[in-house]
């Protein structure tokens, strides 16, 4: 039985810059050889291993059946009797596919572009994810149950409606978003018709630009026939972090007559960690803050302070839960900074970070501390979404 790891070696997967679609299509392809989802990606992925091997070298038939049955020797392999499809959108490190992947789903999709990223992705998973997604067919995607994404944060404007009135355009919602990578998720839910979506984003959203994106965001997805359901959610139920962030989960009509009974896990009274709780115990001296990083800090927090500006950093207490975690953490750590004796405090490390959005101990970090921070500070809590998820499910298996 072939090794993913072995195939791995012999086919070069190795992401070393961004947009290598034929690695995109060959992990792909070998995620989805049993099932319909391959023809997408097996001509591109044949291309390519004819491309490394020559023709000559491919004796049986099929050309692959040399990788099969593959064994995923992965941390997170796909599921083996999967009972839903969904796919991975802005699928950073894929928090979002940890979580929908334990609740029994198939990923036949995901789009990333930051290939440090990809390459965490790619350890962890056996998929190498598409880029830029703004390039993407939305033809070229797999038919899917769920569609999940954690659109970026950056504060993205949507054109005024009232401009185009001026022009005496007719538009709808959707004209709205062109040139917004929401606008990119809202053409595939209109070609593809998932029967469910899971939106994530910063709290903010709602509150941008006077309540305008998220009243156009919420247009658009109801213009295209999904029934929708948003909540802000707090991942200090799940993890000793105060993380707040925007949750919108959507049924198509046509499925569900906009009559799901679809409700937002309960939280319970009380988080249930502290932050000592995922701290390691022996920690290398390079995460202790140097003292001129340290002075800065204080000199900093001080003045803001006189200016009635409150902290500049966040030094957690042990026996209660960490500011969010940022994807600038990797900077100077300010927001979560951890308590020694003795000694200045010290940054989280990249496992900690880890922990602190829901992830198990296996998960592999094949990259720099930088990357990893940045990576860990862009994800999701994981458990948290794992709960949306199954709420979802409750939905959707039922019907
Ligand atoms: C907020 S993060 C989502 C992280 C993800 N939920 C996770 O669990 O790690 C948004 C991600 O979108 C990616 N991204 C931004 N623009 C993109 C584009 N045009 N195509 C594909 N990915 C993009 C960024 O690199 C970033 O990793």
């Amino acid at each position: 039985m072939p090794n993913y790891s072995d195939i791995r070696k012999k086919l070069k997967v190795n992401v070393s810059k961004p947009e290598q679609t034929e690695l995109a299509h060959l992990t792909h392809f070998l995620q989805t050889i049993d099932n319909g989802a391959k023809r997408y990606f097996e001509k591109e992925a044949q291309n390519y291993v004819l491309s490394l091997q020559g023709s000559e070298s491919i004796v049986e038939e099929p050309w692959y059946q040399g990788y099969l049955p593959l064994k995923w020797d992965v941390p997170f392999p796909p599921p083996e009797n999967p009972t839903f499809k969904f796919i991975d959108l802005f699928a950073g490190i894929g928090g979002f596919r940890l979580a929908f992947q334990n609740l029994g789903g198939k990923c036949v999709f995901s789009s990333e572009w930051n290939h440090f990223a990809q390459q965490t992705y790619e350890a962890n998973f056996g998929e190498v994810p598409f880029g830029d997604i703004t390039k993407i067919d939305e033809k070229e995607i797999p038919s899917h149950d769920i569609l999940v994404a954690g659109f970026p944060c950056q504060p993205f404007s949507i054109a005024g409606v009232s401009k185009k009135n001026a022009l005496g355009k007719k538009h709808g919602f959707l004209d709205e978003t062109q040139g917004t990578l929401f606008f990119d998720v809202a053409r595939i839910l209109k070609l593809k018709r998932p029967k469910s979506f899971l939106l994530e984003n910063v709290k903010n959203l709602v509150s941008h630009d006077k309540g305008n994106t998220f009243k156009v965001i919420l247009g658009t997805l109801k213009e295209l026939g999904y029934n929708v359901h948003f909540k802000v959610l707090d991942g200090k139920y799940y993890v000793p972090q105060h993380r707040e962030r925007i949750v919108i989960v959507g049924f198509d009509k046509d499925v569900y007559n906009g009559e799901e009974s679809f409700e937002f896990p309960k939280m319970p009274e009380n988080p249930p960690l502290v932050v000592e709780d995922i701290l390691e115990r022996n920690v290398s001296e390079k995460y202790t803050l140097s003292e001129k990083l340290w002075n800065y800090l204080q000199t900093y927090a001080k003045k803001h302070k006189a200016k009635g500006n409150g902290f500049g950093f966040g030094l957690v207490e042990m026996d209660s839960i960490t500011r969010t975690l940022s994807a600038r953490y990797y900077k100077d750590g300010s927001e979560i900074l951890i308590p020694q004796e003795g000694k200045n405090p010290r940054r989280l490390i990249p496992k900690e970070c880890a922990r602190l959005q829901g992830y198990p101990d296996d998960f592999q970090i094949p990259v720099s501390d930088t990357q990893a921070y940045k990576q860990f500070g862009n994800s999701v809590v994981t458990s948290l979404m794992q709960d949306v998820g199954k709420q979802i499910l409750k939905v959707i298996q039922t019907k």
